[in-house]
């Protein structure tokens, strides 16, 4: 991927966000949550530098009991002399706080996007601010073991892209790409993927049931091959291309064979193509359009 600058950096390099660098959040939910709390944790900025907004006050205030953060119900207020204005509601809810926050965000101010889909336009003229980072993580952001993609608006100066950077490590690791096209990918791609693969998972553990284990048999059974697995291939002295390692447990005639076999079968890749692809054009429709969706037809077939 040519758009790509080099890469995934790691979560415990050297952190430098200037210390007095305020941080707004906008949306007290989950990511919010995972992200602040990872802040703290990493000593990437204190807790005193943060604080959080959100329509209930009971959410933001057990938010900031527990982080020692500063809280407040009025999103305007939360940005008002913020450095860094992290923008982390729904989709749904984007437009409303915009409508909010117009005007309250200092012209230096970076905006840091992770909302599903909003690209760097709409939320440059939405705010009427040009400093703005888009990104997109994925779920086990919460446990620290992210993976996020962003990148930046040419108004973003390089230390701005420093401090999303750093910031944006407290989900985990973190891919820069300088074309925004590559956001709709990422959110079909890592973004979305928790869900194919939570998916995949479930459907293995049942697949055992079905052959006569416990449910929590199979649950160890499922969760420690798959560990095991991303790390055999996650091995940096001895990178393997995927298809390699599938054909090191393909005896001839054996079972894997058997199994491989009935999965190519029933249009296993296919399927998981077109899912993808599907996630990529509603990340791109959620762009222009963020009402609800619902498909009348399968993507990709003439259902
Ligand atoms: N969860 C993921 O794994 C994931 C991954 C990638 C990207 N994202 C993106 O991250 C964003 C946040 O996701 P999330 O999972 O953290 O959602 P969430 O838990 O529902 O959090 C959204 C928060 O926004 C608050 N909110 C609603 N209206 C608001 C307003 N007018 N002003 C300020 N706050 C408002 C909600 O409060 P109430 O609950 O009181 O309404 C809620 O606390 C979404 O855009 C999502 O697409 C999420």
């Amino acid at each position: 991927m040519s758009a790509a600058r080099s890469l995934v950096r790691n979560n415990t390099e050297d952190m430098n966000v200037n210390n007095g660098t305020k941080i707004a959040f906008i949306g007290p939910g989950v990511m919010a949550e995972a992200m602040i709390a990872g802040l703290i944790r990493q000593a990437i900025v204190p807790e005193e530098s943060i604080v959080v907004s959100g329509p209930s006050a009971a959410r933001v205030e057990k938010l900031s009991d527990r982080y020692a953060i500063q809280s407040t119900t009025d999103n305007a207020a939360a940005a008002d002399g913020s450095d860094v204005v992290v923008l982390a509601v729904k989709p749904q809810r984007l437009d409303q706080v915009m409508n909010d926050l117009r005007g309250s965000i200092k012209s230096s101010a970076l905006v840091l996007s992770i909302v599903a889909g909003a690209t760097i336009e709409k939320i440059a003229a939405g705010l009427e601010h040009g400093s703005v980072v888009r990104s997109m993580p994925n779920t086990p952001a919460q446990i620290g073991e992210g993976i996020t993609v962003w990148t930046a608006a040419e108004a973003v100066s390089d230390q701005q892209k420093e401090t999303a950077q750093e910031i944006l490590t407290a989900f985990g690791d973190e891919v820069f790409v300088d074309e925004e096209r590559f956001l709709d990918m990422a959110t079909a791609l890592s973004g979305t993927g928790p869900a194919y693969v939570f998916l995949f998972m479930e459907a293995m553990v049942d697949a055992g049931v079905h052959l006569g284990f416990s449910r929590r048999i199979a649950e160890i059974l499922v969760a420690k091959t798959i560990r095991g697995s991303v790390d055999f291939y996650s091995r940096p002295d001895d990178p393997l291309h995927l298809a390699r390692l599938r054909n090191q447990v393909t005896s001839p005639g054996g079972t894997s064979a058997a199994a491989l076999y009935y999965l190519e079968k029933a249009g296993f890749r296919t399927a998981l193509s077109r899912a993808v692809w599907a996630a990529y054009e509603r990340s791109r429709e959620l762009g222009v359009d963020s009402s609800p969706h619902w498909p009348e037809s399968l993507p990709g077939t003439s259902d």
